[in-house]
């Protein structure tokens, strides 16, 4: 099948499915200049995720973790959401997509539009002091002296993101289950699907009866075995395209 035979395929798939989730991961913001986890070049070649972003690290050693998560905030600080946060805008706005269930801690889909986004790992937007509770943006903390103390009672901030070692918020985990399990399409966009239990939504999604599509420069583990098909690009390119493929084909 050519590419634009792939594009097709898939804007007819949207256009018959009854609801739709979208699984995101750090592939979707690589075009945004934010490096993904396991890919080249990205913050994780340098630090050791288990080890600089593990809870036990922030509570023990915080000027450790706050050196990864510092560089984190700064870099998603000045990203903005390209081409593929847009086009899944536009789809929920079409009607299409229902949920974005995204591993993301960028805030990316929010700022592109999207209003039904489960942020399955949190947010690095506001942070909270792990003694006390306050609760603020995190661009109101400097990252000059780390680890940054809380204005009221010096306590360390903690971003509102899940660490290593920690559980997935009950109300996200069960969202995301329910959206997974009633879903008859999902789309699983720029993630390895490795890391668990987001990587378990896709197989919750094919189980209960749903097709599962894929769309990623690479293979995943979810391809030969999960996934009904993968188009091999990146979601910049690729979900514009589609949007536009449904745009035409409703026109007909
Ligand atoms: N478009 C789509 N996919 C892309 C692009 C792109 N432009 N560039 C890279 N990718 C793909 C890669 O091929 C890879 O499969 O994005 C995927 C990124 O995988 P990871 O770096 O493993 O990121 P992710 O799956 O989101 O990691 C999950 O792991 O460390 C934890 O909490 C962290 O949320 C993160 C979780």
């Amino acid at each position: 099948m050519s590419f634009d035979e792939e594009i097709t395929t898939l804007a007819q798939d949207i256009m018959r499915s009854r609801k739709i989730v979208a699984l995101s991961g750090a592939g979707m913001s690589v075009e945004s200049d934010i490096a993904s986890f396991r890919g080249k070049g990205g913050l994780w070649e340098k630090y050791d995720p288990e080890e600089y972003a593990h809870i036990s690290t922030l509570r023990h050693h915080p000027e450790k973790a706050w050196i990864l998560l510092g560089a984190m905030q700064k870099e998603i600080a000045k990203a903005k959401p390209n081409r593929g946060h847009y086009a899944l805008a536009e789809l929920e706005q079409l009607g299409f997509l229902k949920t974005i269930i995204t591993q993301n801690v960028d805030g990316l889909h929010h700022l592109a539009g999207n209003r039904d986004v489960i942020e399955f790992h949190g947010n690095l937007q506001t942070v909270t002091c792990m003694d006390c509770g306050h609760h603020l943006s995190s661009s109101e903390i400097s990252l000059d002296d780390i680890p940054p103390r809380c204005s009221k009672c010096k306590g360390v901030y903690k971003p509102d993101c899940i660490f290593f070692g920690e559980a997935i918020p009950v109300e996200a985990l069960t969202r995301a289950h329910q959206e997974s399990r009633t879903c008859d399409l999902m789309l699983v966009l720029g993630t390895s699907a490795v890391v668990y239990p987001a990587a378990s939504m896709p197989e919750i999604a094919k189980s209960a009866g749903a097709r599962v599509v894929e769309i990623n420069p690479s293979e995943t583990v979810l391809t030969r075995f999960v996934s009904d098909y993968i188009i091999l690009g990146k979601t910049g390119d690729v979900l514009p395209k589609v949007v536009d493929r449904i745009k035409t084909l409703k026109k007909d």
